[in-house]
């Protein structure tokens, strides 16, 4: 299958990021969000990061114009805007609200059209599930920032097609990425692996080891990871880490996954990270 329209659903940072790939690849991407305010600023993170190149001489104002041009932005969604070969679902992490989008993208999409969630965490069979297409369903994971990160796993729900997982690892390919093929289990690979990580790192900071900065330089000085766990819930969301380890936890029933309460406090208080201007660490707009 060849994929040549994409709707984004959420105009986040991850699905922002997400329509930028598609949009260098030379797809046509819309991409979608609930206000048109949403839309704007999503675009125009798309045209700053672009412009980031072309100042840095890694892209020409040509190739910045032409990969713009690929990309619209719609604040509605109906039938016109459905006409494509995917949609990505990159809304918050909220079971209830991706059961309603794909519900309302079933009624409105064509025949053709694939489904991929960009969940972090809700389980691809259970979204599947919920619409008349699940053979259709597939969970694409992109990591932030989308136009870095190199992986992208791909997620087979119960009902999943070798048709549909095929095509979007072939998809995965066309866009620079390097796919990886995961069965539906809670956290897939990537977050069941390095969210635990950084709850660890909530808890040595709320029993006071040690201060955010140490603990940070730990995982930078010691394992050459590009940042360190605090730094990185904040570039995440620490409500979408909280998020994550609250389906671990229900997933496995193991208490090994609970959630550090001072993460649960971080949240409450909404100190979220880089997107509230507060997280660990403070953060200028
Ligand atoms: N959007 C687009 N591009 C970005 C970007 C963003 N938000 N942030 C940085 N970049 C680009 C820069 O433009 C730069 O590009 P060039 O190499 O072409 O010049 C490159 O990334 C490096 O950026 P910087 O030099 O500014 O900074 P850096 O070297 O410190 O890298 C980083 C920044 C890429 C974020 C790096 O610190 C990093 O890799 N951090 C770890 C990120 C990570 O672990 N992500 C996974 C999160 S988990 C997840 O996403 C899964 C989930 O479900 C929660």
């Amino acid at each position: 299958m060849d994929f040549t329209k994409v709707l984004i659903i959420g105009a986040g940072q991850m699905g922002s990021g997400i329509a930028q790939v598609m949009a260098q690849s030379g797809l046509a991407v819309t991409l979608n969000d609930i206000k048109q305010e949403l839309v704007d600023k999503g675009i125009a993170n798309i045209e700053r990061n672009l412009t980031r190149s072309v100042d840095k001489g890694k892209l020409s104002l040509e190739e910045k114009q032409q990969m713009m041009a690929n990309i619209s932005g719609a604040s509605v969604l109906d039938q016109t805007i459905c006409q494509v070969d995917l949609v990505i679902e990159a809304a918050v992490e909220n079971a209830e609200l991706k059961r309603k989008i794909f519900q309302t993208l079933d009624a409105l999409c064509p025949e053709h059209t694939l489904f991929a969630s960009n969940t972090s965490s809700v389980p691809i069979t259970a979204l599947a599930a919920t619409t008349r297409r699940p053979e259709k369903f597939i969970g694409m994971h992109f990591f932030n920032p989308a136009p870095v990160m190199k992986l992208v796993e791909v997620i087979q729900g119960l009902a999943t097609s070798p048709e549909t997982s095929d095509a979007v690892k072939t998809l995965a390919v066309k866009l620079g990425k390097t796919p990886v093929m995961i069965a539906d289990a809670p956290g897939f690979i990537g977050n069941r692996v390095m969210i635990p990580m950084i709850n660890e790192a909530v808890y040595a900071l709320m029993e006071g080891v040690a201060t955010a900065e140490d603990i940070d330089h730990c995982a930078k000085l010691g394992f050459n990871h590009p940042m360190g766990p605090l730094a990185l819930a904040d570039l995440i969301g620490n409500d979408t880490v909280l998020s994550i380890m609250e389906v671990l936890y229900d997933g496995f029933g193991d208490p090994k996954y609970r959630p550090c309460p001072l993460l649960k406090k971080m949240v409450q208080a909404g100190y979220l990270g880089r997107k509230s201007g507060k997280g660990f660490y403070q953060y200028n707009s």
